[in-house]
């Protein structure tokens, strides 16, 4: 949460990171703000949108500034301190001579703010940043150091998560930057560097980024940069090359980036499974992990840590892996496994699921996992993203780059790569006979075909989503594979539109919210013919003679459930273990028209973030 960018080259730094803050407005959007270097440091700040900082800008900064060639740029996910224009990031030390901009937590603030305050230092924000930067500036004056000794010595005695990057009036040719927790990465131009909380804002003008470890500090001066750790020690950076296109990051005439997601599934999907998957020769490859099959296929248990969305699609996983691989699976919110005491026995492998690689929660279950002794699979989209990197192997998920807030592409890339590694151990296990691999290998790859004919649906579901726009509550039902896709869908809708929704498995309505149904809630059903059909017919109509409203989710020609549903969406029929990846589709289109017609901001929900880098 919090993006941060900042910028020292020859071009006009405000331009950079305003054009880079909003490309990062999915970690927060609480308050932007922006410093820039012009004989002395010059602060603009504003609660709210990037776009209300641009504005402020605009109307009040001077012109010599606007010209600055570095600068530090900010858009925030509140944490310590009310969103507010004295909140906003970038915060001062007590001389202004110093400026940071910081994503993360300081945990230990409090203890600082204390020392510092009877030593005479007085704040002017409820932020653990500004602490920082006023015990930085303490130590640099007492210790009479340069800047950079004081960085690392304060963050020597610094408890908790950051990306920070330190501007300062005396040395205008310096940035310094550092990171632990959160991400930091570095872009290495032609005579110009720019630091970022992901590559989005550099890829336009480098395509050569260092991903900073943990504990790193980097100290960008004279037109070089270097890297060390906080103990002084250089360590190697490995340089990487982007492979992000520009198109991939903005909304290519589409309204909203989730629409454009949406609609990019069939392609995403297809993207996963090239070159891994191929239905002819019946060949399936998955490189990041070829050398941990046998040990999947020895695992005693599968243990899987995600949040949000990841956690669903790790909840089809559980469904897949016990069929196809007979290995029984655990699947846990990161955020309690870490803080339980959770047993991790020899032969227990852990697959960790994420989007942005970054989530703190999954971070420290793998951490937890590892110190116990257990492998770690990663399963990420974004490439070089910290769970990546603490993973022992992994496979990406190749979706490209996701920027609404509510996954959606991300969600299905994730159940192809987890469906592909089940199938893949299930095949040399034994428990997935030849002619149901074949047989499954060939539907994974209609899969993209299908989900393009669920998308026409688009219109259909348009309509639909006028009579239950204001509606106040809703429920999402369904059984065996399709109960994920429930959680899955109900979590759609109420991050985006803000109507309260549940997910439940369809038998489990009886022992609870059928109490809520009446003639005013709509019950969403995903009913698609599977092994467990009949039983939620009987749950349709259970739901009706309690006056529901039944929007059913069926395969295409179910004319009974279609005499009983207010409305039904049809969508092609496929393996039930496969069709997650399809159910799921209307329900990402219903969260969406419904959030348009409620006029909410479907790509940033108010109080949400894409990236959770706090815990
Ligand atoms: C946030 C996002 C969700 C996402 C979850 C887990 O809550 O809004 O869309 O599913 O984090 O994120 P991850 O990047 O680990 O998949």
């Amino acid at each position: 949460m919090c993006g941060i960018v900042a910028y020292i080259g020859h071009r006009q730094a405000h331009s950079v990171i305003l054009k880079g803050l909003k490309r990062l407005e999915y970690r927060g959007y609480d308050s932007a703000g922006i410093a820039l270097l012009n004989g002395g440091l010059h602060v603009y700040k504003k609660k709210g949108k990037v776009a209300e900082l641009e504005a402020h800008l605009l109307l009040t900064g001077d012109e010599q500034n606007l010209k600055s060639h570095v600068g530090i740029g900010h858009t925030r996910w509140a944490t310590h301190g009310a969103p507010s224009d004295v909140n906003a990031h970038p915060h001062f030390s007590g001389n202004k001579r110093l400026t940071i901009i910081h994503n993360g937590i300081i945990e230990n603030y409090d203890a600082l703010k204390k020392e510092l305050l009877q030593k005479g230092h007085r704040f002017e924000s409820e932020t653990d940043t500004e602490v920082l930067i006023h015990f930085i500036e303490d130590i640099q004056q007492h210790e009479e150091c340069s800047l950079e000794v004081a960085v690392r010595l304060a963050l020597s005695r610094v408890v908790g998560a950051y990306a920070i990057v330190i501007m300062s009036a005396d040395e205008p040719d310096m940035l310094i930057a550092a990171r632990k927790g959160s991400p930091l990465v570095l872009g290495l131009g032609k005579n110009e560097f720019f630091l970022a909380s992901d590559a989005t804002p550099i890829v336009e003008y480098a395509n050569e980024v260092v991903y900073l470890n943990d504990d790193e500090v980097c100290v960008i001066r004279d037109q070089q940069f270097t890297i060390k750790d906080v103990n002084d020690i250089p360590t190697n950076p490995y340089i990487h090359t982007l492979d992000i296109e520009l198109e991939a990051i903005e909304k290519g005439g589409f309204d909203y980036f989730m629409l454009k997601e949406i609609y990019e599934q069939p392609k995403s999907i297809s993207d996963c499974m090239r070159g891994r998957l191929n239905a002819d020769t019946g060949t399936l490859m998955l490189g990041g992990i070829r050398d941990y099959v046998d040990q999947l296929v020895e695992a005693k248990r599968i243990i899987v840590v995600a949040c949000g969305t990841s956690w669903h699609a790790g909840l089809v996983a559980e469904y897949i892996f016990e069929d196809l691989c007979r290995i029984p699976v655990e699947v846990e919110y990161a955020s309690e496994f870490r803080y339980r005491n959770p047993v991790i026995n020899a032969g227990d492998i852990v697959i960790a699921i994420s989007q942005s690689g970054e989530t703190a929660d999954t971070l420290a279950a793998i951490e937890l996992a590892k110190r116990q002794g257990a492998i770690v699979l990663g399963v990420c989209n974004v490439v070089g993203s910290s769970i990546a990197r603490a993973s022992h192997a992994g496979s990406y998920t190749h979706a490209g780059p996701e920027i609404g807030v509510a996954s959606t592409k991300a969600f299905t890339a994730q159940l192809t790569v987890l469906t592909m590694i089940a199938m893949l151990v299930g095949r040399k296990k034994g428990t997935l006979k030849e002619d149901n691999y074949r047989r499954l290998l060939k539907e994974m790859s209609q899969i993209p075909r299908k989900v393009e004919k669920a998308l026409a649906l688009n219109a259909q579901v348009e309509y639909i989503s006028g009579y239950y726009k204001d509606a106040t509550n809703a429920i999402y039902l369904g059984r065996g594979y399709n109960f994920p896709v429930a959680l899955e869908g109900a979590l759609k809708l109420k991050e985006i539109s803000y109507i309260h929704a549940e997910g439940y498995p369809a038998a489990e309505m009886k022992h609870g919210p059928i109490a809520l149904i009446d003639e005013e809630m709509p019950v969403v059903f995903i009913a698609t013919r599977d092994s467990s059909y009949e039983k939620i017919v009987s749950n349709i109509q259970e739901v009706k003679a309690r006056k529901g409203q039944v929007i059913a989710i069926v395969t295409e020609g179910d004319e009974l459930i279609a005499s009983m549903a207010d409305h039904v969406l049809e969508v092609p029929d496929t393996s039930q273990l496969l069709m997650p990846l399809i159910s799921v589709i209307p329900l990402q289109l219903l969260s969406y028209h419904i959030a348009v017609m409620r006029g909410c901001d479907v790509d940033q929900p108010r109080n949400l973030a894409k990236s959770v880098t706090v815990e």
